[in-house]
Order: C-alpha cells, then sequence, then structure tokens
C-alpha cells in the first residue's frame, strides 16, 4: 500500500470536519509528499520540517498531481511543466500558471494527520 492509498475514511468526510487521513509514519516515511483522497477530492500533503501544508493536489493548470512533484522549502514544483505553487498561500508563482491552489486545513494530533477541507476558492 502507497501513501496515498493509506487510510482513506470517506464516512467521516463531511464539510467543516476534521478528517483523519493517515499517521505521520505512513503520510512521510517515504519523503515529505503525499497524496490522499479526503471527501473525493484529491489532497496533497506537504512536509516542511515540522510544518504541515495541504493543496488540492491537482495542478491548476493541467492533470499532474502536485503530490508528484519537487518539494523545494515552501515551494511545490509541478512534475508536468514546472509550474511552482507557495504551500503557505497557494499562489501560483511562476509561468505557465495562471491560478492560485486551494490550501486546505491541516494538522498532526498524536501522530495522526487531519485535513478540514476548504470550500471557498483563494
Ligand atoms: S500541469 Fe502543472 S504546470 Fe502544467
Amino acid at each position: 500500500m502507497t501513501a496515498s492509498q493509506a487510510l482513506i475514511f470517506p464516512e467521516q468526510a463531511n464539510s467543516g470536519q476534521w478528517i483523519a487521513v493517515g499517521t505521520l509514519a505512513e503520510l512521510f516515511g517515504q519523503g515529505d509528499c503525499a497524496g490522499v483522497q479526503v471527501s473525493g477530492r484529491k489532497v496533497g500533503l506537504f512536509k516542511v520540517d515540522d510544518e504541515l501544508f495541504a493543496v488540492d493536489d491537482i495542478c491548476t493548470h493541467g492533470n499532474a498531481l502536485l503530490s508528484d512533484g519537487d518539494l523545494d522549502g515552501y515551494e511545490i514544483e509541478c512534475p508536468l511543466h514546472a509550474g511552482a505553487f507557495d504551500l503557505r498561500s497557494g499562489k501560483a508563482l511562476c509561468s505557465p500558471l495562471l491560478k492560485n491552489t486551494r490550501c486546505h486545513q491541516v494538522k498532526a494530533e498524536d501522530g495522526c494527520v487531519f485535513v478540514q477541507l476548504v470550500t471557498v476558492e483563494a
């Protein structure tokens, strides 16, 4: 089982609720990027030092998963055309991106990672 397949609890998925998506070890045991599915939405999770970030996993430019991209500090570079987003704000940082991505709430408690989906456009 890959990190992207790990521990999805759709029955817990309601807007405004914190949803358990896996443990820190399961999600980040192999690296600092992981993809999960929450309430039918693909969410990319990123670990920068001890901080966690969650954004829409599908790039706003095309059909690529940001969780497959390269993480450099707070920037995630899309694997398809090298567009980059700031994980702290979702801001698109360079061409060919024309649209920011959506940031979600994420936290870790007792080694378990929880996501709260944000439904408002950034
Ligand atoms: S698909 Fe991400 S930059 Fe083009």
